[in-house]
């Protein structure tokens, strides 16, 4: 069965994972965006770089939701980007505007979808994305964590001049300067992270890992991250797609899991062919369950004035 995957938002983060889904011959790609040809014109030219790249999956541009019928995952990108100086909340009622009509459209065309929530602020849209769409708890998820937890492992790598790939860690909470770096569950290929670094080191890694995207707006001037987080998004379509039940840390609605009740907050998963198929409740002491709690408080805060 030939998967289709829509990504709606042809901006740098849509393009970027179209892109990559396209390259790992994962699926059908359609690119959706409300700018005229920016769509179409990003997917003929994704589309043509399939005979170099060895693949040849369908990639198609549109303004409207009628080619994404059907489809297997949408990922949801629309809206705007943080600039210099902006926190992600500042964002929050433009695209709660923008997400809410998005998603409308795209649980009107597939209602069977899985829907990933790209959008800042992450863990509110995620919420808006539940409620708009109707859709079961388990088929609608947040990226985030990982590209928390691979902002956290990039620096632990650096500092210890090892494989990021030897580096294992779990970024917990909002998506916000609140996130919780669960530094006593890092590990160096299964050694925690204390035996190679001191307590300072690993605080500054985890303060820079808070403000890990605020670092890469500072530096572009206009724009957010989008490598990193399109090989997130990537990574949780590939798990759904071909039903690899990888642990991923994700945003998903908490119904008393971690003591959290009613919103979305990043937690380790189970993600395959069932969208969230598991919550893992790890067990937490009381500094980082305290901390999972002032991050989930704020995103409580942003959600109420939401007044979904
Ligand atoms: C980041 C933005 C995309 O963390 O939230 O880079």
């Amino acid at each position: 069965m030939q998967f289709k995957v829509s990504v709606i938002g042809a901006g740098n983060v849509g393009a970027t994972a179209a892109q990559r889904i396209a390259e790992c011959r994962l699926a059908d790609v359609v690119l959706v965006d409300i700018v005229e040809g920016l769509p179409q014109g990003k997917a003929l030219d994704l589309l043509e770089s399939g005979p170099v790249k060895g693949t040849d999956v369908r990639v198609e541009g549109a303004n409207d939701y009628e080619a994404t019928r059907d489809s297997t995952i949408v990922v949801i990108t629309a809206g705007l980007a943080r600039k210099p100086g902006m926190s992600r909340d500042d964002l929050l009622f433009k695209n709660f505007a923008i997400i809410r009509g998005v998603v409308a459209e795209v649980a009107k065309h597939s209602p069977e979808a899985i829907l990933i929530t790209v959008t800042n602020p992450l863990d509110a849209m995620a919420q808006v994305t539940l409620k708009t769409s109707g859709f079961p708890k388990n088929r609608v998820v947040g990226m985030a964590g990982i590209l928390d937890t691979a902002r956290f492992r990039t620096f632990v790598a650096q500092e210890l001049g090892v494989s990021s790939d030897s580096i294992q860690a779990l970024v917990l909470g909002g998506h916000g300067d609140t996130m919780v770096p669960l530094t006593r569950y890092c590990t160096v290929a299964g050694v925690p992270i204390g035996n190679f670094l001191d307590p300072a080191a690993v605080d500054r890694i985890v303060q820079r890992t808070r403000g890990g995207g605020a670092e890469v707006v500072k530096l572009l001037k206009s724009g957010s991250a989008y490598y990193a987080p399109a090989a997130a998004v990537v990574e949780m379509v590939e798990s759904i797609l071909l039903d690899r039940k990888k642990v991923l840390p994700c945003a998903a609605y908490l119904e008393g899991e971690y003591g959290i009740d009613g919103i979305f907050a990043g937690v380790p998963i189970v993600l395959g062919r069932g969208g969230i198929e598991k919550i893992l409740e790890i067990p937490l002491d009381p500094g980082e369950k305290q901390a999972l709690e002032s991050s989930a408080a704020s995103v409580r805060e942003l959600v109420g004035k939401l007044k979904l």
